[in-house]
């Protein structure tokens, strides 16, 4: 699927997904293309860490599961997780991170593996663990948790888009 407007259209939150690993040069694909989004002042502020180390994907889980207060796998059984963070630092850091998450689902898309942005990353890395994750990656600074993008292989049936709202659009010509 290589028709920008296409993928974009198609797009759809998965949540099911199957336990098979995603190889590694989609991986690479895909965040290569979350580090492509436009950002404020070209800052750059975001980095992705690219988990599909089983322990720290279900550590990741499990904190996440704790936040939201529910006894469930928030990553829906995605072996893959990419985090995006965001420099506190730079003013335009969330909207940043935003734009690096829409970049990651959709060049998933269009590479035909499931996406789903998962949240409460802010809260996962506002914990002494998430920072201590940060610090022995060797990421220094004050980052902010934008969110996951769960990847992997759909299961089951892929979903139907929800009915677009009226009045999304205001034309003044
Ligand atoms: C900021 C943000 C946070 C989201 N958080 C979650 C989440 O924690 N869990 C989840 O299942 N979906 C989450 N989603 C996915 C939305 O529920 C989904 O995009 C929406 O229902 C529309 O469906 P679609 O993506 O298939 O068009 C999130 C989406 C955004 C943009």
């Amino acid at each position: 699927m290589t028709d920008t407007l296409e993928v974009i259209r198609t797009r759809r939150s998965i949540r099911s997904f199957k336990p098979d690993m995603v190889p590694r040069d989609v991986i690479g694909q895909i965040v290569e293309a979350g580090t492509y989004a436009a950002t404020g002042k070209n800052g750059q502020s975001p980095v992705i860490l690219a988990v599909t180390n089983r322990r720290l994907r279900d550590r990741l889980s499990e904190m996440n599961a704790q936040i939201m207060g529910v006894d469930m796998d928030p990553f829906y059984g995605a072996p893959v997780v990419l985090v995006v963070l965001a420099d506190k630092s730079r003013p335009t850091c969330v909207y940043d991170g935003s734009l690096v998450m829409g970049n990651l689902m959709l060049a998933a898309h269009a590479l035909g593996i499931g996406s789903c942005w998962i949240h409460r990353a802010k809260e996962e890395f506002e914990t002494e663990e998430g920072k201590e994750l940060l610090r022995s990656l060797g990421i220094e600074g004050d980052y902010e948790g934008i969110g996951h993008c769960v990847l992997g292989y759909v299961d089951g049936e892929y979903p139907d888009a929800a009915k677009r709202k009226e009045n999304w659009v205001y034309y003044i010509e």
